[in-house]
């Protein structure tokens, strides 16, 4: 179990570009990516795993999103890659919508 943290408003999302889905939020020393999907939200690591691009400034598509460094794509919720360059996955947290809230789990304290 980790902890969970208040990362973000839903408000913050309603200020943004129509067409943008995603959100860069820090929480406890943690760069996180927030992304709106359809029925849901998901929550990576903000690093893309290729050459430490942020992906928060790539483009969010049919439930991915697409590094704008050299494009590799990661499914929003897992982390898992979903198109190369990179090979690894990156981190994905548990997010939640608590309200007009938006909240994340974060490993616990080592
Ligand atoms: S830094 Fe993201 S694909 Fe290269």
């Amino acid at each position: 179990m980790g902890r969970w943290v208040k990362a973000a408003d839903t408000a913050d999302f309603a200020s943004l570009p129509a067409d943008s889905l995603s959100l860069a939020v820090e929480a406890e020393g943690y760069d996180i990516v927030l992304f709106k999907l359809p029925g849901g939200w998901g929550a990576l690591d903000d690093t893309c795993s290729h050459e430490y691009s942020k992906l928060s400034e790539g483009e969010v598509w049919d439930g991915r999103v697409y590094c704008e460094k050299h494009g590799s794509s990661f499914d929003c919720r897992s982390g898992e890659v979903r198109g190369l360059p990179a090979t690894e996955d990156v981190q994905s947290f548990a997010v939640e919508q608590r309200g007009e809230e938006i909240w994340l789990e974060l490993p616990d304290y080592a």
